[in-house]
């Protein structure tokens, strides 16, 4: 695999994850944020992570000693520079993206791939504002990216086919499953699950059955791990509100609208657990 180094760009909950898995896996990882605080917060989370996993032993101390080695933090886009792939996890805003890889292309080097894990923004528009179109592709991670086997990959119509080949080599060199798919909003999983979600609000919204009674219908009927009003809680309601107003405003079908309920819960701020509220009050809890 021609993918030695990687740079991830963006250490929140998904960069932190994604660090995490590259770093795992055994290759050198730099991870940038725009300060030393969220440098410190991001590497932080990732250890708690392993720390955690080797108590819990899911994860062996000596794992999680060569992953914290193999990461390094930075606050300078130019150290960047010889990464093979930088893969972008910034906030979903179109402009701030653009203006990353702006810069980042002025110090790559020339066949560094670049990957976005957008989520819900065009992957063509963004490569197309790059000097390197045709080495740009998606690579959406799912939450807890440690634990999340999935990674789609997205190709644009001008991805050159050696990166998806060297893009899907790197996703299960970190140990995940990669599935491919066009650029179209939502790629796979969002176009699914988006509706699926909004729907169980639709319903909860009519009346139609108690919270903790959507949420086991779907648990113990389906098998799913959680309920859809518990997943909309662990995802951000915030989040969920912004894709789907993305995807309707691409697609201009009923079913991407966003119900009253969650608009009004995203403007009272009860954006799920990372806000201590959601469907569920999650203010006692550690
Ligand atoms: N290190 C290593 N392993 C760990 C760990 C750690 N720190 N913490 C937990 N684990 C392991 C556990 O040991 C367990 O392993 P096992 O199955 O072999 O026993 C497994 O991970 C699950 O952990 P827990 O038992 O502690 O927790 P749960 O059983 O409650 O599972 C969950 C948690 C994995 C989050 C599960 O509830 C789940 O899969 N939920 C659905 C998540 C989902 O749908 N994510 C996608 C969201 S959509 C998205 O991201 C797209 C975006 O664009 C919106």
């Amino acid at each position: 695999m021609a993918i030695r180094k990687v740079g991830v760009v963006g250490l929140g909950l998904m960069g932190s994850g994604i660090a995490q898995v590259c770093a795992q896996a055994g290759l050198p990882t730099l991870a940038r944020e725009v300060d030393q605080a969220l440098v410190d917060k991001g590497l932080g989370r990732i250890k708690k992570f392993l720390d955690d996993g080797v108590a819990k032993g899911k994860v062996e101390a000596a794992v999680r000693d060569t992953t914290l080695k193999n990461l390094t933090g930075t606050t300078k886009v130019e150290d960047l520079a010889d990464c093979d792939l930088v893969i972008e996890a910034i906030v979903e805003n179109l402009d701030a993206k653009h203006a990353l890889f702006a810069s980042l292309d002025k110090v790559s080097k020339p066949d560094t791939i670049y990957a976005s894990n957008t989520s819900s923004l065009s992957v063509t528009e963004m490569a197309a504002g790059t000097q390197r179109p045709g080495r740009f592709v998606g690579l959406h991670f799912f939450n807890p990216v440690p634990l999340m086997k999935l990674v789609e990959v997205v190709s644009t119509i001008v991805t050159e086919p050696a990166v998806l080949t060297e893009v899907k080599s790197f996703a299960a060199a970190i140990g995940k499953t990669p599935v491919s798919t066009g650029d179209t909003t939502g790629f796979v999983v969002n176009r699914l699950l988006v509706p699926y979600l909004l729907d169980a609000i639709r319903m909860l919204e009519g009346g139609v059955a108690t919270r903790e009674d959507i949420d086991n219908a779907m648990k113990l009927g389906c098998g799913y791990p959680m309920g859809p009003l518990t997943l909309l809680d662990f995802v951000g309601l915030d989040t969920t509100y912004y894709i789907a107003n993305i995807m309707f405003d691409e697609f201009k079908e009923p079913n991407f609208a966003p119900p009253p309920l969650l608009k009004r819960m995203v403007l009272a701020g009860h954006h799920g657990r990372k806000s201590g509220r959601g469907f569920y009050d999650y203010s006692q809890k550690s």
